[in-house]
Parts: C-alpha cells; sequence; structure tokens
C-alpha cells in the first residue's frame, strides 16, 4: 500500500499525522477523536483518510462512504467515459464523488488495492486531486490497517508525524518498538514519531515502559465501549468523556507541534 506522500509535499502543505500500531489498539477510535478534536479547537478543515482496506473510519466519524479511491481504478480505464468528458475530467469528477464532505472534515477511503497489493492509481489519483481541491486543510489524519506491513513496505512517506498506538502491555511495547525501528531505518526522524497508550486503566499497576515518554494516554473509557456495542459514532461521545479529554488535550498538544514547525 503506497500511501499519500506527494501531497505531504504540497507548499502550503497541511500537517499530515499517520496513525499506526497492532490490531484493535485504537488507531480507528483515535483517528476519529483526533479529527473531532481538532474541529473542536478551531483547527479545520481536517482530511481525514481512511487507508485500511477494511475500511471504518467513517461508522466512527458518523458518515456514509459510497465510493473508495481503490474501486475506481478500473473503471477509469475501462468504462465509456461520458461524452464531452476526457479521462482526467472524469477521473475528478469521480474523485468528488469519492469524497465525503461533512462539517468540518472530509473524508476518503483508500479502499483496497487492486490485485497486486498496489495502491499506486489510488495514490496518484489522489495526489492529483488533491491539488486542485480548493479546501485547505490544516491537518490531514490518516488511519492504517494494523501491524507493520505498510510500513515495512516504506509507505507511509514522510509525514510530520508518525503516531503509533499501543495498549501498555508487553506484547504492545514490543511491536511499538518494532514499528518505531522500521519507520526509523526507511528515514523518518525520531523526533516525529510518538507513542500513544490507549485503554489505559487507572489503579493497574504502572507498566514498565523503560524510556518511553508517551505523548498521550488515553484512559479506558465505558463511552468509547457503549458506542462500539450502541454502533454509535465514536467521535461523537460526550465532550466530558475522559478519551475525548486525552485526546483533546493531544490536539492541542500537535497543533503547538505544528505551528512550531511552521515558525522554525
Ligand atoms: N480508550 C478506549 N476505551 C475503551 N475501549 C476502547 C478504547 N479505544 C478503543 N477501544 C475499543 O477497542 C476496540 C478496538 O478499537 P479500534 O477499532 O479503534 O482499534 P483499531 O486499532 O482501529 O483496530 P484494527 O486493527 O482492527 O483496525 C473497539 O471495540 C473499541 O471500542
Ligand atoms: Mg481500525
Amino acid at each position: 500500500m503506497i500511501l499519500p506522500t506527494k501531497v505531504f509535499a504540497m507548499p502550503t502543505h497541511p500537517f499530515t499525522i499517520v496513525i499506526s500500531g497492532k490490531g484493535g489498539t485504537g488507531k480507528t477510535t483515535i483517528s476519529s477523536l483526533l479529527t473531532r478534536s481538532f474541529i473542536d479547537i478551531k483547527e479545520k478543515p481536517v482530511l481525514a483518510v481512511d487507508a485500511d482496506p477494511n475500511a471504518n473510519l467513517h461508522e466512527a466519524l458518523g458518515v456514509k462512504v459510497s465510493e473508495t479511491l481503490g474501486s475506481m481504478r478500473e473503471e477509469a480505464f475501462t468504462r465509456k467515459i461520458p461524452p464531452g468528458m476526457n479521462r482526467h475530467d472524469y477521473v475528478r469528477f469521480r474523485f468528488r464523488q469519492a469524497l465525503v464532505e461533512a462539517e468540518g472534515f472530509d473524508l476518503v477511503a483508500m479502499g483496497r488495492p487492486e490485485g497486486s497489493g498496489c495502491y499506486c492509481f489510488a495514490n496518484d489519483l489522489l495526489s492529483e486531486c488533491m491539488k486542485e481541491l480548493e479546501r485547505e486543510y490544516r491537518f490531514i489524519v490518516i488511519d492504517t490497517e494494523a501491524g507493520m506491513e505498510h510500513i515495512s513496505r516504506g509507505t507511509i512517506g514522510k509525514p510530520d508525524m508518525l503516531l503509533i498506538v499501543s495498549d501498555p502491555g508487553a506484547r504492545g511495547l514490543r511491536t511499538l518498538s518494532r514499528i518505531r525501528e522500521i519507520a526509523t531505518q526507511l528515514g523518518l526522524e525520531p523526533a516525529k514519531i510518538h507513542i500513544v497508550f490507549n485503554k489505559y486503566k487507572t489503579g493497574t499497576a504502572p507498566v514498565d515502559i523503560g524510556n518511553e515518554t508517551p505523548i498521550a494516554i488515553i484512559p479506558d473509557d465505558p463511552k468509547v465501549e457503549a458506542a462500539d456495542l450502541a454502533a454509535t459514532p465514536v467521535s461523537q461521545i460526550p465532550a466530558g468523556s475522559p478519551a475525548r479529554i486525552a485526546v483533546r488535550e493531544l490536539a492541542e498538544k500537535i497543533s503547538s507541534f505544528a505551528k512550531e514547525q511552521i515558525s522554525a
């Protein structure tokens, strides 16, 4: 899978955050709460990118996705293009259809890659169309699939920040060390890699987290669980719920980082 690295290099480029981590650690939950929090602190518009083939970020954000970029490839080349449109126009037209516009954010789902497991087409399409979007995003939040494959294939590009979500247990810690190692080997500056501990249960014995200094510790929150059980958008849990407060603080930290980077 290849993520939209080219958009990272736009002149007035938005601050791009990739959310990575082991399966089920809370990547999608945090991606959606982070998107929500940026809007709450007026750092908008946000582009939320669902780069997990098993797309579910839209549900967490409470919007519907009818098209993915991955599903467009075949059509863009083979289907009869409507009269009066060239392929380029058609692709842009379809991209507009894939882009879900909502209050304060847009969402695009990459979908499944074509046979070879390559997202090149969808990625080029996204980069090409992004340049033409009138909206200037403040932040791009990219939710990825579980594991390390997208990292080890060198496909996360060079985001401004890589957040590795982990539970504060020994296995989680091992996975996050491996993700960090690979990302660093691939040229991402260590200063851009941060750890988020999620589902932290108060009262539990402090885990030995070695030298790790997490950028955020998100508590285990019954409201998140309740949203999951009721299949309601997790990004809409009450503003006073612990996970939402913690992610808002994270958004504020990231916003300061982004401002420092611009003024540097
Ligand atoms: N802070 C939290 N408190 C309570 N439950 C949580 C919290 N964060 C996530 N969860 C729950 O953990 C489960 C996994 O969360 P989520 O789907 O966000 O993880 P993921 O890393 O995106 O998973 P996948 O690897 O399958 O994409 C969900 O049931 C979710 O409700
Ligand atoms: Mg997920």
